[in-house]
């Protein structure tokens, strides 16, 4: 019987929305196993640059490194696109986060669930009924916190950002790859562009040396390109990818879009030892915010990985899977997802079947 500290950072647009229903659906495991989440919520994003002036406060900051795992909702919106980087909540709130906290390893499960199988854009005789891939970006290297800045050149004044990786930042989140991959189908693809990048040589041959203490795994190295170009042509090929920061970006958008129902995935970043913070993959939407309508799944869902990365309670994170498969077997839906001979749902009611479920 466990007593877990969170870190809650609700964040702006629908974050308040889906969080609240993932805090909902963690009560619930608490009371059935007989576990106690304390819950402290703080302010980070937007809606921290409004009342603090900075999007992450220290207190903020502070109150995350005093927990045992964050969850969060979404940042940013076009309310704060004015601000320069540094106060941007995406650069100021969550950049920050991961580097302050070491947060190297980012896990983006990209699943399609069977009953949502026809949302998916990609023909069904390639994707079949089920996909599921896993990408592990690395979230605190490479070009996103290189050198940059401005400066005189041939043609007068131009700006660069450098994209540098060292042996033992390669060698960790190949690690993490490879151990992920020990525990799924055996195979990991590393993605780079080792045809023209240096940083990309030095990364193929550390993920190389690392493939070597787990000979069971099967490595294949792919080019950017053409991993982009492979996703879409024949996506079953993947399993484990990992990859840079900056390529991570792009091809864990893609391998979630080939999904077709962002609202349902979640992600996991890893620091060493067991500390994570877990959010949706999808973004502030402030469209719809506070309107009873977003999806709560991907946040449902990233309060799972967190029960089994940061606490080790495999079986209660299986029961939240379990859970959102029976509700989504059941028919109900929200918006984002609703097809023809479905029940809709909003955001309330969908964490509240989830809990029941559970
Ligand atoms: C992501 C996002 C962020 C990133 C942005 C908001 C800075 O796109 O988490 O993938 O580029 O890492
Ligand atoms: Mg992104």
């Amino acid at each position: 019987m466990g007593s877990y500290n969170i870190a809650v950072l609700k964040g702006d647009g629908i974050g308040p929305d889906v969080v609240a229903e993932a805090m909902n659906v963690l009560n619930c495991i608490g009371e059935k196993y007989g576990h106690s989440f304390h819950f402290n919520e703080k302010l980070a994003g937007g809606c921290a640059y409004d009342v603090y002036g900075e999007p992450l406060p220290d207190e903020t900051l502070e109150a995350c490194r005093n927990s045992d795992a964050i969850l969060l909702g979404a940042v940013g919106g076009p309310k704060w696109d004015h601000l320069p980087a540094n106060l941007r909540p995406e650069a100021g709130a969550l950049l920050k986060l991961r580097s302050s906290l070491g947060l190297y390893a980012n896990l983006r499960p990209a699943i399609i669930h069977k009953a949502l199988s026809a949302a998916s854009p990609i023909k069904t005789e390639i994707i079949g009924d089920s996909l599921d891939i896993l990408v592990v970006r690395e979230l605190t290297g490479g070009i996103y916190f290189g050198k940059r800045g401005t400066r005189t050149g041939k043609y007068g004044m131009e700006a660069y950002d450098e994209e540098a990786y060292s042996e033992y930042e390669v060698k960790r989140i190949a690690v993490q790859a490879f151990e992920a991959a020990m525990k799924r189908s055996k195979r990991v693809t590393s993605i780079d562009k080792a045809n023209v990048l240096e940083s990309s040589k030095l990364w193929r041959r550390v993920v190389t040396e690392v493939a070597k203490d787990y000979p069971e795994v099967e490595l294949d190295h792919m080019y950017v390109d053409n991993a982009a170009m492979q996703l879409v042509r024949n996506p079953k090929h993947f399993d484990v990818i990992v990859t840079s920061n900056i390529f991570g970006d792009i091809i864990s958008d893609e391998a979630s879009q080939i999904t077709g129902s962002i609202g349902m995935l979640p992600s996991a970043s890893l620091a060493d030892g067991a500390f994570g913070m877990y959010e949706p993959i999808h973004g502030s939407a402030p469209d719809i915010a506070g309107r009873d309508m977003a999806n709560p799944i991907a946040t449902i869902l990233s309060a799972a990985m967190m029960l089994k990365f940061s606490f080790g309670l495999t079986e209660e994170s299986q029961a939240i899977e379990d859970a959102v498969t029976k509700v989504l077997d059941a028919g109900y839906r929200t918006p984002d997802i609703f097809s023809a001979d479905t029940k809709e749902v909003g955001t309330k009611e969908m964490g509240r079947l989830i809990c029941e479920a559970i």
